[in-house]
C-alpha cells in the first residue's frame, strides 16, 4: 500500500508531475519563483502546504500527548515522594514548576498553535537535562551519586519522565522539515511562525530563568519551628561536660538525648532500661531523611517514606532495609558520654 511520506522542502516546492523530476532549469526557475513571484499559488504549492500542515499537526499531537503524560508522572512523584518536599525542597519547587509547563505546553500543542513547537522542545530539553543533573546533587543530601542514581532510576514514575522528554525531543528533531517548511512561508502577518535557532535559544534561556528562579526561592531555608524531636547540636543536655553529649546520670530511661556527631550529622542517645546506653544516627538508610523519635512507641520513624527502627536502630518496616548506624560511646569515671566512632555507616555519607 502506498504511504504519502512527509513532504521535504524540495518536494514541497516543485511541480509533482515535472517528468525530469525537479532537475531541469525550468523546474529551477520555476522553485525560484515561488518565493519571489507574487503570482497565486499552483495546486502542487497548496498540496504541499497542506501536506506540511498536517505533517506539523501530526508531531504536533503527539507532542502535546506527551507532554500531558509527562505532567502526570511528575505530578504522581510530587504527590507520592515525600523525600521530595522533606529532604530536597527546592527539587519539588523545581518539579513543579516542570509539571506546570509541561501541562500549558502540552495543552497548547494539542491546540495546534504552531507557536507551542519550539517551546515544548525546549521544555522537554531542559526537563531531561534537569532530571539528570538530580543525580549529582547527592552530596547535598549525604549520599554518593552512585547510591542517588540508584535510588532515582529505581522510582518508575522518575524513569517515565526521563523516557517522555528524550521522546519528545525525538518528535521535535523529526518534525523540522515541516516546521522549517512552514517557517518560510509568509502570510499577510508576516511568517506562518518563527522558527530558528535563535528563537529556540531564547525559548530554552527563558525557561531555564523561569525554573531557576523557583528553586533558588525553594532554596531559601525558613527557620524551623521549635519542635521536641527535632535535634539540636552536642551538649543537649544542660550541665553536661565539655565535649561530652550527656552524663549518664543524668539521662532518662527511654527518653533520647540528640548530639551531632560528627559536626552536622543527628543522632540520638539513649539510656534503656536496663541501665545501658545506645546511641543511634538519625538519618534514614532508605534515602537519609531525619528520622523523627516517637516517644509513645518507642521507635524512630521517617517521614520520608515511613520506615520504622526500634530504640536500637533496627529496622521494624521498610523501604529501608539496613539498620540505622549506631555510635561508639566512652563513659568517664564521672559519667560524661564521648561519642568515639560510628559502627556499620550507612550510605548517609559521613
Ligand atoms: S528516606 Fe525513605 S524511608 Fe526514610
Amino acid at each position: 500500500m502506498e504511504t504519502n511520506p512527509a513532504p521535504s522542502f524540495l518536494e514541497l516546492d516543485h511541480p509533482k508531475k515535472s517528468p525530469c523530476g525537479g532537475n531541469c532549469g525550468d523546474c529551477a526557475k520555476a522553485a525560484r519563483s515561488t518565493t519571489s513571484s507574487k503570482s497565486q499559488p499552483n495546486v502542487a504549492q497548496l498540496s504541499g502546504k497542506q501536506s506540511a500542515h498536517r505533517g506539523f499537526r501530526r508531531f504536533q499531537f503527539l507532542t502535546g500527548i506527551l507532554l500531558v503524560l509527562s505532567s502526570g508522572a511528575g505530578t504522581y512523584l510530587l504527590a507520592t515522594d515525600a523525600s521530595l518536599w522533606l529532604l530536597a525542597f527546592s527539587h519539588a519547587v523545581g518539579l513543579m514548576i516542570i509539571v506546570a509547563l509541561d501541562l500549558v505546553l502540552g495543552l497548547y500543542s494539542l491546540s495546534s498553535s504552531k507557536s507551542a513547537y519550539l517551546p515544548s522542545v525546549a521544555a522537554a530539553f531542559l526537563g531531561f537535562i534537569l532530571q539528570l543533573g538530580d543525580v549529582f546533587t547527592a552530596p547535598q543530601y549525604n549520599m554518593t551519586i552512585l547510591y542517588f542514581a540508584h535510588y532515582l532510576f529505581g522510582l518508575w514514575a522518575f524513569d517515565l519522565i526521563l523516557g517522555l522528554q528524550l521522546t519528545i525531543i525525538l518528535v521535535g528533531v523529526a518534525g523540522r522539515p515541516h516546521a522549517r517548511y512552514l517557517s518560510r512561508r509568509k502570510t499577510r502577518r508576516g511568517r506562518e511562525f518563527d522558527y530558528s535557532r535563535r528563537s529556540f535559544m531564547k525559548a530554552l534561556v527563558g525557561l531555564a530563568g523561569l525554573i531557576g528562579v523557583g528553586v533558588v526561592v525553594g532554596s531559601i531555608k525558613l527557620p524551623a519551628p521549635a519542635s521536641s524531636t527535632t535535634p539540636t547540636s552536642t551538649n543537649t543536655q544542660t550541665g553536661a561536660a565539655q565535649g561530652s553529649v550527656a552524663n549518664v546520670n543524668e539521662l532518662q530511661i527511654s527518653s533520647p538525648v540528640y548530639f551531632e556527631y560528627p559536626a552536622g550529622y543527628p543522632n540520638a542517645l539513649i539510656k534503656n532500661t536496663d541501665g545501658s546506653l545506645t546511641a543511634v544516627s538519625m538519618l534514614c538508610t532508605h534515602v537519609c531523611c531525619e528520622c523523627s523519635f516517637d516517644s509513645a512507641s518507642k521507635v524512630f520513624y521517617c517521614p520520608c517514606h515511613g520506615s520504622v527502627f526500634d530504640i536500637s536502630g533496627k529496622v521494624v518496616r521498610g523501604p529501608a532495609s539496613a539498620d540505622l548506624p549506631t555510635i561508639q560511646l566512652r563513659v568517664d569515671g564521672s559519667g560524661n558520654v564521648f561519642p568515639t566512632g560510628i559502627n556499620n555507616p550507612g550510605p548517609c555519607q559521613v
